[in-house]
């Protein structure tokens, strides 16, 4: 007897990408993306002009995600969409795109919290992947977020730390930003920290809390040591790019490694699984990897196409609650702050 696959169209504009995928059971048909480079010149997502771009993106970007999977409309068996958080405007548009698909096709409509999807984008079945075992930590770094989660279940999460400020993202491109790299600075101060001493500069871990983050702190102190070298040096940034960034990474790699050094203690969980755009950092991900053999923990890094902002990741959380049945009516609403 054969069983019958589902297929599941998932969408996410919860920020300034907009995504779509096609997910035949718990594997990937396709991943399609567009990054609205339109911010770049601002330095910064723009929420205006973040869900203009989206109401521009999403009928192609839909369109391609069902191309690439050779799926038609009259197959799909139900639409999720990305809920929160995220920017409200920007959210919208997937929401009410989402919402008609599933009015005119009469389909089942399922909203998907996005902090979840990063993590259960770790069940997307594919040749590589390596699953984590409940329960595990969830250590969800990106542009908006920094949050330490137990995850007992695919639906059962408790926040136990997160941050009382800044995103580490928001750290990592607002540090670029004051270096004179253009947005999203991350993947740049990744890539010049390769060639930099990570000792060079000394720079602050600050002191917060419990399992909590903070790094507005940390943010300014790099400010300052820019203007304070700068002023005597012009060609400070210049003559010190890979260093500065190798420190920057650094410290903001050993604060995670220590809090979840913290948490792994607090909660006898050794099972930690990242996720998040700041995931795909190269030093992260090699200071966790080595973290198994150095602590006896078991790491889940998510690949790399499923580390920053996608649809596949909302299309397997969106599979596990069709499986439950678990769907919402017309009436639901984009939220830009959501808990688990
Ligand atoms: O998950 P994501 O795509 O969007 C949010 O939900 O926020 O994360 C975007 C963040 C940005 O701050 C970007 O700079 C950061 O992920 N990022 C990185 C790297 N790649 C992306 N940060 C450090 N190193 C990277 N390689
Ligand atoms: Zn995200």
């Amino acid at each position: 007897m054969t069983t019958k696959n589902t297929y599941i169209l998932a969408i996410e504009s919860s920020c300034d990408d907009t995504a779509a995928a096609v997910l035949c059971n718990e594997q990937v048909s396709s991943n399609k993306i567009a990054t609205q480079k339109i911010h770049e010149q601002y330095g910064g997502v723009v929420p205006e002009l973040a869900s203009r771009a989206h109401e521009q993106n999403i009928v192609p970007v839909v369109q391609a995600a069902l191309n690439e999977a050779g799926v038609s409309l009259q197959q799909i068996d139900a639409i999720a969409f990305t809920k929160g958080p995220g920017l409200l405007g920007s959210l919208m548009v997937g929401a009410s795109f989402a919402k008609s698909l599933s009015l005119g096709l009469q389909i089942p409509l399922i909203a998907v919290n996005h902090m979840q999807g990063h993590l259960l984008a770790h069940f997307i079945k594919d040749a590589s992947s390596c699953q984590p075992n409940f329960p595990f930590l969830g250590l969800t770094i990106s542009g908006g977020h920094t949050q330490i989660v137990i995850v007992r279940d695919y639906f059962d999460m408790e926040l136990i730390g997160q941050t009382i400020d800044d995103a580490i993202g928001e750290a990592f491109d607002k540090t670029a930003k004051n270096l004179g790299l253009t947005y999203p600075g991350g993947p740049l101060i990744d890539k010049y920290a390769k060639n930099g001493n990570p000792k060079a500069f000394k720079l602050p871990k600050p002191k917060v809390k419990d399992l909590d983050f903070s790094f507005s702190g940390f943010k300014t102190a790099v400010m300052y040591l820019i203007r304070k070298e700068t002023a005597k040096n012009p060609n400070f940034i210049a003559e010190n790019l890979e260093d500065l960034c190798a420190s920057v990474q650094y410290t903001l790699c050993q604060i995670l490694l220590d809090k979840v050094k913290k948490a792994v203690k607090q909660t006898g969980i050794t099972s930690i699984a990242l996720g998040g755009g700041v995931s795909a950092n190269s030093e992260i991900r090699d200071v966790f990897t080595k973290a198994q053999s150095r602590f006896g923990w078991q790491v889940a890094l998510p690949k790399f196409s499923y580390t920053t902002d996608n649809a596949a990741m909302i299309g397997i959380a969106g599979y596990y609650k069709f499986l439950k049945k678990d769907f919402s009516d017309l009436s639901v609403k984009a939220q830009s702050r959501i808990h688990f």
